[in-house]
């Protein structure tokens, strides 16, 4: 079953991810799809927060992957934006972090989809243009088919 969370505005996209940012435990895959401008960056950064991260995250512009010490754990914060399959995310050699014992978030994850592991965490962001401008739909869904 999918959970649904409906956000009203940017603050609070960022607590809810803030809220899963604190329950994330060891090897968690954190999967973000959603358009450009929707909010990725603004959940990536809650989350963190929520995660121990006390520097400053900003999204991966020239590398692939960036990491930040959490409380207990590194976070491993992807922006696939530049890569064109899971076949090119593999050949640089990123893909053991998430078999590790960090924490992933992986934007734009439906473009390596076929890497990602089983037991991950999707999570999409959509408006809806019939409603408020600030509105956004969140989704979290495990495609592995176990609970949310
Ligand atoms: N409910 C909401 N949740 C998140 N962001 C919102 C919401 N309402 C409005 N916004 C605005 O939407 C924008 C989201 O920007 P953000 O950089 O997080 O998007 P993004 O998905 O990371 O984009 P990109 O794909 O370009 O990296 C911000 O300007 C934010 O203020
Ligand atoms: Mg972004």
């Amino acid at each position: 079953m999918d959970e649904i969370f409906e956000s009203m505005g940017p603050e609070e996209t960022a607590e809810f991810a803030e809220k899963l940012g604190r329950e994330a435990r060891s090897g968690g895959v954190y999967c973000l799809s959603g358009d450009l401008g929707v909010g990725k960056t603004i959940f990536t950064k809650g989350f963190a927060k929520g995660f121990g991260v006390s520097e400053m995250v900003t999204s991966p512009t020239f590398a692939i992957m960036n990491s930040y010490e959490g409380t207990e754990l590194p976070l491993y914060h992807f922006d696939v934006y530049r890569i064109s399959s899971g076949e090119e995310l593999e050949e640089t050699g990123c893909m053991e972090y998430f078999y590790g014992d960090g924490v992933c978030l992986v934007e734009w994850a439906e473009i390596v989809q076929d890497v990602i592991p089983e037991e991950a965490l999707w999570i999409t962001i959509e408006k809806d243009y019939g409603r408020d401008e600030d509105y956004r739909r969140i989704t979290l869904r495990r495609k592995g088919g176990g609970e949310a």
